[in-house]
C-alpha cells in the first residue's frame, strides 16, 4: 500500500514518566503496584517498562474491555487481564492453529528470524501453532474467566457482522506485522473502539518491523500518534482522553 497523503508525520514522542507522573496525581497516597510475570526470554515478548505503560494508561482511562490482535504465548492478555478490575473483560485473537503453516523456512533460521520481518512473523505464527497461550492455560481460574480467545486471521475480522463495532475501551494491535495487515487491523481497531478509547501499535521502531512504523507514521499524517520513548509502543488516544497526556 502506498500513502497517497504526503503531510508531514505528526510522532509526539514523551517519556514514560510522563504516564507516571498521571498515575501519582490521581492516586497521590496510595502506592500503586501491579503485578506481571517475569518477562519471557522468548522473542517477541513485552519489555517489563512496556508492560507497566499497558497497565498504567488501562488505569488512567478507567478501561474495562480489552481487545488485542495476536495472543502468541498469551502473556499481555493475563497481564490485562490481572490488573483490570471486575468486570474487566479481554478478548484477545489469533490464528486457527490448523491454519499456521509450520514449516521452518531454509538456511540460519536463528538469523534469518531476527533479520527478517516475514519470516520472522513466520516464527511467531509457529511458536503459537506449537505451543498455545500458555501463559493464559496456566494462569488461575479468575483470570482465565476473564479472557476470551478467539481463532481468526485478523484480516477477516468483521466488526459489524461479529457485534465488535464500538464494544472496547482499549485495543493492542500486536499481530502480523507486515503493512497492509496493520492496516485492516488499525481500521476494525477504529470500528471497534468506544468513542473515548486508547488504541496502542506494538513494534513502533523495531528493529525488524519496519513496516509498523511506517504504517504508523503514515497513519499520522492525517491523526496524531504518540510514541512512548525507549518503548515499542505507540497509541492514538480519542474522545475526552485525547488531551491525557499533553503536558
Ligand atoms: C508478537 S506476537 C503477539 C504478542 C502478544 N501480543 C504479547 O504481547 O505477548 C504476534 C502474534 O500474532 C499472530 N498473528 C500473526 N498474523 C496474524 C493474523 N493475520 N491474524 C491473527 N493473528 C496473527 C501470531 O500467530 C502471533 O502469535
Amino acid at each position: 500500500m502506498t500513502p497517497t497523503n504526503t503531510a508531514t508525520p505528526q510522532v509526539r514522542s514523551i517519556r514514560p514518566k510522563v504516564l507516571f507522573q498521571q498515575i501519582e496525581a490521581a492516586h497521590p497516597h496510595d502506592n500503586i503496584m501491579f503485578s506481571v510475570s517475569i518477562p519471557s526470554s522468548a522473542i517477541g515478548g513485552m519489555t517489563l517498562l512496556e508492560s507497566s505503560i499497558l497497565v498504567s494508561l488501562a488505569k488512567l482511562t478507567g478501561a474495562l474491555s480489552f481487545f488485542e490482535f495476536g495472543t502468541y504465548m498469551g502473556a499481555t492478555s493475563v497481564l490485562l487481564a490481572s490488573n483490570a478490575p471486575a468486570p474487566a473483560h479481554i478478548t484477545t485473537l489469533d490464528l486457527p492453529p490448523d491454519e499456521i503453516d509450520a514449516r521452518s523456512p531454509e538456511g540460519d533460521t536463528a538469523a534469518l528470524i531476527l533479520q527478517n520481518d516475514t519470516e520472522n512473523d513466520n516464527y511467531l505464527r509457529r511458536q503459537f501453532a506449537q505451543k498455545g497461550a500458555f501463559y493464559i492455560d496456566r494462569a488461575d481460574a479468575n483470570v482465565q474467566s476473564r479472557i476470551s480467545r478467539m481463532h481468526l486471521n485478523s484480516r477477516k475480522l468483521d466488526p459489524q457482522g461479529q457485534q465488535l463495532a464500538g464494544q472496547f475501551d482499549f485495543i493492542f494491535i500486536d499481530g502480523a506485522h507486515d503493512y497492509e495487515t496493520v492496516a485492516i487491523d488499525t481500521a476494525n481497531a477504529l470500528a471497534m473502539a468506544k468513542p473515548d478509547a486508547v488504541i496502542l501499535w506494538h513494534d513502533y521502531r523495531s528493529n525488524i518491523h519496519g513496516d509498523v512504523t511506517r504504517f504508523v507514521d503514515d497513519f499520522s499524517r492525517t491523526t496524531p500518534v504518540i510514541h512512548v520513548e525507549n518503548t515499542m509502543l505507540a497509541l492514538l488516544l480519542t474522545g475526552r482522553f485525547t488531551s491525557l497526556l499533553d503536558r
